[in-house]
């Protein structure tokens, strides 16, 4: 199949690239400078002269802060962008995997949420994504919307200055012997080379419709950073820490762990615990230290 990958240089979408051509299909990525999702004219040519037999959309504007201060930038690209991929997949009669996020709950359910849990997004970031969802499933008729979280991978995070959380940690480590963790916070942390594989094996059905896809488990975020400093064996004291100590911050849910429903009733799940990725990656990025266990 020919697949066209939008946001190719990104974490996600670098890795879908790879996946996709590891997988034995044609790949096209699409950067930024080659395609501009908020603009109907740009993905229309781009996409006629294409002509995929799937868009994978992995673009996005993502950073929770510059949303809430650029609501209409986020809306044209998280909301009006999708729209315009939509479309695209309409008058083309291809697929689209379209990339969400957890963002879109407000984490007062306190346990997994499925795709049949009603979205009620906390901020601008997830009530622009929440609105390019229903642009997709309301326009293209073949449409994945894949909701994942925590995303980290060996390509740098754009929208986050290049650092995800896991380099991010390992870099305040290093710096500055300690760091300060949130411990209400639930999430799974998703390794991108994992959920990249598990877009592939997608693309290659016909289950469309929402899909949940994250590692297996959950933890806080402090959670998380501990189990990172083990596994990389860097020294540094981790102070736990509550949300409501960053006034600042834009309120995201306390808990947005997703369950891979659809995913495992068609048998489709290949997602992976979080505790195995975070070391696939950390040895991919040549930090790993702990030795496997037995
Ligand atoms: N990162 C997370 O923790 C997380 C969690 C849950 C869901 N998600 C979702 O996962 C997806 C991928 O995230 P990621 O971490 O891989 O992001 P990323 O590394 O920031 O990559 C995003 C890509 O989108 C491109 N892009 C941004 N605006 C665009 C536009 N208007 N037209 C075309 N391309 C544009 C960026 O290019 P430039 O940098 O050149 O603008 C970049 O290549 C997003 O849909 C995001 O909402 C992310």
């Amino acid at each position: 199949m020919k697949i066209v990958i939008i946001g190719a240089n990104g974490q996600l979408g670098s890795d879908c690239c790879e996946a996709f051509h590891e997988a034995g299909h044609e790949v096209r990525p699409l950067t930024h400078d080659e395609i501009d999702i908020a603009d109907a004219d740009s993905v229309s040519s781009t996409c006629r002269g294409l002509q995929p037999d799937v868009l994978v959309n992995t673009a996005a504007m993502h950073n929770v802060d510059a949303c809430e201060t650029s609501p209409a930038r986020a809306f044209a690209v998280n909301g009006i962008g999708a729209r315009n991929l939509a479309e695209a997949a309409r008058d083309l009669d291809c697929l689209l995997v379209h990339v969400s996020t957890d963002y879109v709950f407000d984490g007062s359910k306190g346990q997994p949420y499925t795709e049949r849990d009603c979205p009620r997004p906390l901020n601008v970031y997830g009530n622009t994504k929440v609105s390019g969802e229903h642009f997709v499933q309301a326009i293209a008729a073949r449409h994945y919307v894949v909701r994942s979280s925590g995303l980290y991978g060996k390509a740098p995070c754009r929208a986050k200055g290049g650092l995800n959380f896991v380099r991010l940690m390992l870099k305040l480590a290093r710096e500055r012997g300690e760091v300060k963790v949130v411990t209400d916070e639930t999430v799974t942390p998703t390794y991108t080379r994992d959920l990249a594989r598990q877009i592939v094996a997608l693309a290659g059905s016909d289950r469309y419709g929402i899909v949940h896809a994250t590692s297996q488990g959950e933890c806080s975020w402090h959670e998380f950073a501990q189990a990172i400093f083990e596994l990389a064996d860097v020294p540094v004291r981790v102070h736990p820490a509550l949300s409501s100590e960053f006034p600042a911050k834009v309120p995201r849910p306390a808990y947005s762990v997703l369950a891979n429903q659809h995913l495992q009733s068609h048998k489709l799940d290949i997602m992976p615990h979080w505790k195995e990725s975070l070391r696939s990656y950390l040895k991919e990025i040549g930090e790993l230290s702990a030795p496997a266990p037995v």
